[in-house]
């Protein structure tokens, strides 16, 4: 499948699943002033759950337009070097406002993948939240998770992976992520592979599930939100880069145009290395992507705030 095959499909899935497929939102945040950009599908949606906010649907489905540089999220140190992290991509979501809760989140997330994407089970992870600080293990999940995958194959992790935050403040919940084993073949720098935990490319994560219950106050306190809702995240780059079957998502058709005009440029073909010259053109690509859809939605080059970004 083509990306824009793929974007498709993720949206008509939803909307033949009652969803309200609504279109992305300017990766200037219309009204938040924690927020330097979009980082995340459900930044359009934080007031509606807060409660400060109500829409004519109780589920919604898009293709948001994401830049991770700064605050909570932010993948810039790691562009060039990695083959799957960018500063601009495309988050594909679902969620439900008061609506569906863990159970159809779940079953929605796997038909998807593997009826639909027709991805094989046994290459399947999951993970949930292990309890801490005091919020406890996510038990629920753990047990719909149960019924599809063998215990073996269900991680149980701590904040870092399996709690989600937007930002210091606002909705947040424990998450279940689905990771992709794309084999032992592929190097491990860590004595022991920590399997979905580890940052090598043998597991990726494909898609977070975050179960929102709560907005967390300036002072921590994690308050319950009016209604338990969804929101996931799976990144449009990486789930191509599994369907089409490359290690990288640079070898996608999302980018290979790209790399393609910077290799004449250059006057060197681009090779998929970890060499200097392909870690450069992988930026290169990255940012140029960044920059485009930057100064679409507004941003010019200056010397503060988000032009200052874009500047650099
Ligand atoms: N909002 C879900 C995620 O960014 O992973």
């Amino acid at each position: 499948m083509t990306s824009t095959e793929l974007r498709q499909s993720f949206l008509s899935f939803f909307e033949q699943h009652g969803h309200r497929v609504v279109t992305s939102s300017s990766l200037v945040p219309a009204d938040d002033p924690t927020l330097l950009f979009t980082n995340a599908g459900m930044n359009q949606f934080k007031d509606v759950f807060l409660g400060r906010d109500r829409r004519d649907y109780r589920r919604a489905a898009t293709s948001q337009k994401c830049m991770r540089v700064s605050g909570k999220h932010n993948d810039l140190e790691n562009v060039g070097p990695s083959l799957r992290h960018h500063t601009f991509f495309e988050m594909l979501g679902n969620f439900s406002f008061g609506d569906y809760f863990k159970e159809e989140a779940i079953r929605l997330a796997w038909e998807l993948l593997t009826g639909v994407w027709k991805l094989p089970a046994d290459r399947l992870f999951a993970t949930v939240f292990a309890g801490d600080e005091g919020v406890p293990r996510d038990d629920e999940a753990y047990g719909y998770w149960l019924r599809v995958l063998p215990a073996a194959r269900i991680a149980e992790l701590g904040k870092e992976d399996n709690f989600w935050s937007m930002g210091d403040t606002g909705p947040c919940g424990r998450c279940s992520e689905i990771h992709y084993f794309r084999g032992e073949h592929l190097p491990c720098a860590e004595p022991v592979c920590r399997g979905v935990a580890c940052s090598c490319d043998r597991y990726v994560e494909v898609w977070n599930n975050v179960f929102m219950e709560f907005d967390r106050q300036a002072d921590k306190r994690l308050v319950p939100l009016p209604a338990p809702s969804i929101d996931t995240g799976m990144g449009l780059e990486r789930i191509t880069a599994i369907m089409q079957n490359t290690l990288s998502n640079y070898d996608t058709d999302l980018f290979q145009p790209l790399l393609q005009t910077i290799s004449r440029l250059a006057g060197r073909q681009y090779g998929g290395t970890m060499g200097p010259a392909d870690v450069s053109s992988r930026v290169i690509a990255d940012h140029a992507r960044a920059m485009t859809f930057l100064i679409a939605d507004g941003v010019l080059p200056s010397n503060e705030w988000r032009g200052y970004v874009l500047r650099k």
